[in-house]
């Protein structure tokens, strides 16, 4: 039938795919996310070290072709992102000499960047990953010890909000980060969220990129994540999903070695199942989640292909390498 994910979701919530502007030139990918999907979220074009390479030299061309086919079809946008310890030109925080930039110098650069980012989409991005992975995995630390954090101190997560908050007040402002479903990180997230909540910074929404596997989370780990932060009074969204037929994400660099990868029936079988539960607890949560955007289009090519093993092929998606809907998609459409 022409019904896609996207239609099926209709009364829920808009579901996402993460692109690169190849695709919009190629014809399959661009006929499926067509017919598939009804927002997109530019995987790298929009990040700083792309989009932004010298202090005085924006790469519009890739996010404009983006912005330019979502607008033309309808789709809406998510922006990614804006203040990233990845990802990070070479000149942002050094000065021409190569010493280390003060705290003004950085938060007037990071002003810079992002009114000129924000500012350019402005009516166009609906909502926007201000800030990405600012907490740490491990340790006792709230904040991930970046150059950010270093030199300017841990304001510069408001400062962030506050210049994109500006640039477009109509923007949906988002927190967003990984292995939200473990409980010492997500109630980490969840004061560093809180924090800015009560001093009345504009955030309205925190992203879980559910990097997940066949293996995890549990029903009941996402269901608790969900309601976690939505009690702060923010919406909520899926920013980054696939499943992984491969070990969990935390242990997935010393299950590398000996796993296999190749796709069986009974991945197959196991993905769907995942899939289907996973989205059981997404529809239940409806009036808290108000997006959901896969981490790539197809099993042709995925951000987890060679990673963390060079060479190891994943299957984290709902379309496979010739863009057929696998038995997740039917797991996901049939409720
Ligand atoms: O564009 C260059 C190209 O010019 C060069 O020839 C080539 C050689 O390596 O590299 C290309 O850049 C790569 C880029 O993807 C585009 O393909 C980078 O090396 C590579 O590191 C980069 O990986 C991206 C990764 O973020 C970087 O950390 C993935 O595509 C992207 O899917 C991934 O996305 C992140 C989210 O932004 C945040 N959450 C986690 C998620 C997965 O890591």
């Amino acid at each position: 039938s022409a019904k896609g994910l996207k239609d099926y979701y209709a009364a829920y919530f808009p579901i996402g795919v993460a692109v690169n502007p190849r695709m919009m030139q190629n014809g399959p990918e661009s006929a499926l996310i067509l017919a598939q999907f009804s927002s997109m979220t530019p995987e790298n074009a929009m990040k700083m070290g792309p989009i932004h390479p010298e202090e005085n030299r924006y790469n519009w061309k890739d996010a404009d072709a983006i912005v330019q086919f979502a607008q033309q079809h309808g789709l809406k946008v998510r922006g990614h992102t804006l203040c990233w310890h990845n990802q990070i030109p070479p000149w942002l925080f050094v000065d021409s000499t190569g010493k280390q930039v003060s705290r003004d110098v950085l938060l007037a650069r990071l002003k810079q960047h992002i009114s000129a980012v924000v500012g350019r989409y402005k009516g166009k991005i609906y909502a926007w990953d201000v800030v990405n992975e600012a907490v740490p995995d491990g340790g006792d630390a709230l904040y991930r010890p970046t150059k950010f954090y270093e030199i300017i101190g841990e304001d510069y997560l408001e400062k962030a909000f506050q210049y994109a908050h500006e640039a477009d007040p109509a923007a949906l402002l988002f927190y967003n980060d990984y292995n939200t479903e473990n409980t010492v990180k997500r109630e980490r997230i969840y004061q560093l969220v809180k924090k800015l909540k009560d001093k009345g910074v504009p955030i309205h929404g925190v992203g879980l990129q559910g990097h997940w596997s066949i293996h995890e989370p549990t029903a009941q780990q996402l269901d608790e994540s969900i309601t976690r932060f939505a009690g702060l009074g923010l919406t909520v969204q899926i920013t980054e999903l696939d499943v992984s037929i491969h070990a969990k994400q935390h242990e997935r660099q010393e299950a590398a070695a000996t796993a296999k990868s190749e796709f069986t029936n009974e991945l197959n079988d196991r993905q769907a199942a995942h899939y289907a539960m996973l989205f059981k607890v997404f529809r239940k949560h409806r009036d808290k989640l108000s997006g959901v955007t896969f981490w790539n289009l197809s099993d042709k090519s995925s951000w987890l292909d060679n990673f963390p093993v060079k060479g190891r092929k994943d299957y984290p998606l709902l379309f496979d390498q010739n863009y057929q809907p696998k038995k997740a998609y039917s797991a996901v459409v049939n409720f």
